[in-house]
């Protein structure tokens, strides 16, 4: 080695002590090469773009991608709805069909059904399996999970949702949004934030508390910013604080990007941009969806029309707003694109694979929930004889439909088919009991299923009563559907009740036989007026694929029911905490914003959401975390070592949880934190740990449960800080939030 080579060396390994990069040696521009820091590439990239390139970047250039910088190589945004699985591609400038014959995918479970499996590993299975078909498909950007608190069980959404607690919520999406990333595919976080519910989405500017945004609506998507350190995150529709969502200066700038360090890139739902300046002041980084009138203004290209595009440039152009804002923006996005679509180590993917239909039914398994189990009714064990199977939901595809998360699956089995399949010794017979949604199609997807029936009501009841005559089991399977005004987009469901006159075929059957098992399909409570008159209850979610499967293995006990209800179950809509117009669907104003004619829609009911509204004000008929198992199981006392103060550290509450039955099983042990001495009004008591344990008969594992300083605060909104008061509080250990095991006193000192 000569001494020109003895000097380099020195200086690399010099740089390399300094944790400095090592000097390049090739002629690779920075951004390109991968052994570069994330943030010197972006800058060098940065530097290299004309204003036209940066513009260019900030906006859509067709339904669902945005441009990158031809010029240097680097690649296009490519985004795919989300969540439960891999979008159809769809024409450049439509909604409708492409046309492909390649993109038909794994449907996963719907994320109300994750929520129900409490179970952060499925989750990360679940957010590596669909990053692996966004990634196959070379999508840049998954738009999902949802995290929109589950407000009130009449909103459209919820299916996409986990629930009603942020704790659950922001401890399922963590995993999800790691999945999903370790595959170079970026999450959307959506819909940030306050979009809880349909009706008037557009419209509809929320009036909320800062301790309740903090509390109840903020919780899950900084858990996903900031632990899950998700890419991106969508802005919503609605309004909040009197600005659209897309250009909040509040929940994007000062909370999103100021307070959670967000470094990621804030995308617009689609046509929730309604202004230039102020978005491009504090709104999102890129602007999607926007209806355009490129062609009538006589641009070549109607892209150009949109808030953050030539309007943005002239607005440059005249002095209205400087460049600051752009640079940040293209800077954001860069990083998005090298994290993404430029990382050279990321995985290939891959699609509709037995890895991921195996995936889908595990998870669809462990999603449902056991309401009630009479007398053992289930397990189904043995040679069931004859088998009635009543209602639409047993045979109708639910994977196409609901908006935007509908699905063209590769395979959906259908619970009847998944029936059929674990008992094909058993005589198995399906009557359909009502007509609820016979359409099929969404976006020129179609099911291909003819759903037409010609008898009129009565005379389906009264077909079904026949058939039950000498069963050995009947299943009623009904609930909601994907269509308008049931679990869909854009519309809210009308009635809490369960629709097409399913109510009274369940009673007609409770009448003729004791073996009737009910199994509820929703992403939303329902109300079940005949619950005493049977013995067995199922809810179960939109499972997609693998949906019969996974019914049928927790039907036969082949998997032990494990979930448990990620919302609550109110007796009527009357007991549910969101009651007057002011807060839903809101009271117009005779003001406009941006030219919309505005709805206020105020959060009344504060942090009172879910249980801890119900836990005041009762009407409950199934509690948030409940389930039943086929096992039973026991807890002993919890201990927690008194003596340690959570000032500075945290204390742990231990409990043992023994299986007492015959089989194996998994329990859902829940911590909740509840505030003896407060000096503001505090829930009775608040989720904050769970662990899943999975026990062969007469096993007990001892669960343990760190309890810090966060579980205990609450917001102060006038000081804009957390706060753990001093004094005593209680750790309930319960098996749901209605059935406390074991409480044990400790002080914060
Ligand atoms: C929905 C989003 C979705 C987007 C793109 C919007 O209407 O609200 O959730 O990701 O469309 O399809």
């Amino acid at each position: 080695m000569n001494c020109k080579s003895f000097l380099l060396l020195g200086l690399a390994l010099a740089a390399v002590a300094c944790g400095q990069p090592p000097q390049k040696t090739s002629d690779i521009p920075v951004y390109l090469d991968d052994a570069q820091p994330l943030e010197a590439r972006v800058d060098d990239a940065f530097s290299r773009m004309t204003l036209d390139e940066k513009i260019a970047m900030v906006h859509a250039q067709s339904k669902f991608s945005s441009p990158g910088v031809p010029r240097l190589g680097i690649p296009e945004v490519w985004c795919t709805d989300g969540p439960h699985g891999i979008r159809a591609e769809v024409l450049w400038d439509e909604w409708d069909q492409a046309g492909w014959t390649n993109d038909s995918i794994t449907a996963f479970p719907a994320l109300s059904g994750l929520a129900a499996t409490w179970d952060r590993e499925l989750s990360r299975l679940y957010g590596k399996s669909i990053g692996e078909e966004a990634r196959y498909r070379n999508k840049t950007v998954l738009l999902g999970p949802g995290v929109n608190i589950y407000r009130f069980p009449l909103n459209g959404r919820n299916f996409e949702y986990m629930g009603e607690d942020p704790y659950l919520a922001g401890e399922m999406v963590v995993p999800y949004v790691e999945g999903v990333q370790s595959n170079g595919v970026a999450v959307c976080v959506k819909h940030f934030a306050l979009n809880n519910s349909e009706a008037n989405r557009h419209v509809a500017n929320t009036i909320v508390d800062d301790r309740t945004l903090y509390e109840i609506y903020l919780p899950a998507f900084k858990a996903a910013v900031q632990k899950g350190h998700a890419w991106s995150v969508m802005a919503a529709y609605n309004l909040y604080n009197n600005q659209y969502l897309c250009s909040n200066e509040v929940l994007l700038d000062k909370i999103l990007r100021k307070e959670w360090g967000f470094d990621g890139v804030v995308i617009s739902d689609w046509g929730g941009v309604h202004n230039t300046l102020q978005t491009a002041k504090h709104g999102v980084d890129l602007e999607y969806g926007s209806w355009t009138d490129g062609l009538t203004m006589g641009k070549t290209n109607a892209y150009d029309s949109y808030y953050l595009a030539d309007p943005y440039k002239e607005a440059i152009r005249k002095g209205e707003i400087g460049t600051e804002e752009l640079d940040a923006r293209v800077k954001r996005i860069l990083r998005l694109i090298f994290r993404t679509g430029m990382d050279r180590n990321r995985p290939f993917g891959s699609q509709a694979s037995p890895e991921h239909y195996a995936a889908a039914r595990k998870i669809g398994a462990e999603s449902i929930v056991l309401l009630k189990n009479e007398g053992g009714l289930l397990p189904i064990v043995g040679n069931p004889g004859k088998i009635l199977v009543v209602g639409e939901n047993a045979v109708k595809m639910m994977t196409v439909g609901g908006g935007s998360s509908s699905l063209k699956a590769k395979l959906e089995v259908s619970p009847l088919d998944g029936i059929k399949a674990r008992w094909p010794e058993a005589e198995v017979v399906w009557e359909r009991g009502y007509v609820g949604d016979t359409g099929g199609e969404y976006n020129g997807v179609t099911t291909g299923q003819d759903l037409r029936e010609s008898r009129s009501a009565e005379k389906l009841v009264a077909d079904a009563v026949k058939a039950a005559e000498g069963a050995d089991y009947v299943i009623f399977i009904g609930g909601l559907n994907k269509s308008d005004h049931q679990d869909s987009e854009g519309l809210d469901r009308i009635q809490y009740g369960l629709p097409y006159g399913q109510d009274d075929v369940i009673e007609a059957l409770a009448a003729v036989t004791k073996r009737l098992i009910v199994v509820n399909i929703s992403g939303n409570a329902v109300a079940m007026p005949w619950v005493e008159q049977v013995p067995a209850i199922l809810q179960d979610w939109y499972l997609g694929t693998q949906a019969g499967h996974s019914l049928a293995d927790v039907l036969s006990g082949d998997v032990n029911p494990s979930g448990r209800l990620p919302f609550t179950i109110p007796i009527s809509y009357a007991d549910n905490p969101v009651q007057t117009e002011a807060q839903y669907p809101g009271v117009p104003r005779d003001s406009t914003i941006d030219g919309m004619p505005i709805l206020d829609m105020e959060y009344t009911e504060g942090i009172y959401v879910g249980y801890r509204w119900y836990d005041i004000h009762g009407g409950v008929l199934f509690p948030f975390g409940h389930g039943l198992s086929y096992t039973t199981f026991e807890y002993g006392d919890p201990h927690i070592d008194r003596h340690i103060t959570t000032e500075d550290g945290s204390v742990e509450v231990t409990v043992p949880v023994t299986n007492t039955g015959r089989v194996t099983g998994s329990e859902v042990v829940q911590l909740y934190i509840s505030d003896v001495e407060a000096s503001v009004p505090r829930p009775m008591k608040e989720l904050k740990g769970f662990a899943k344990v999975t026990l062969q008969p007469g096993e007990t594992a001892v669960v343990t449960f760190t309890i810090d300083k966060d579980a205990l605060s609450f917001f102060d909104a006038r000081q804009h800080v957390w706060v753990a008061e001093k004094g005593s509080f209680r750790a309930l250990i319960a098996a749901s939030a209605k059935d406390v095991k074991g409480t044990v006193e400790f002080t914060l000192k």
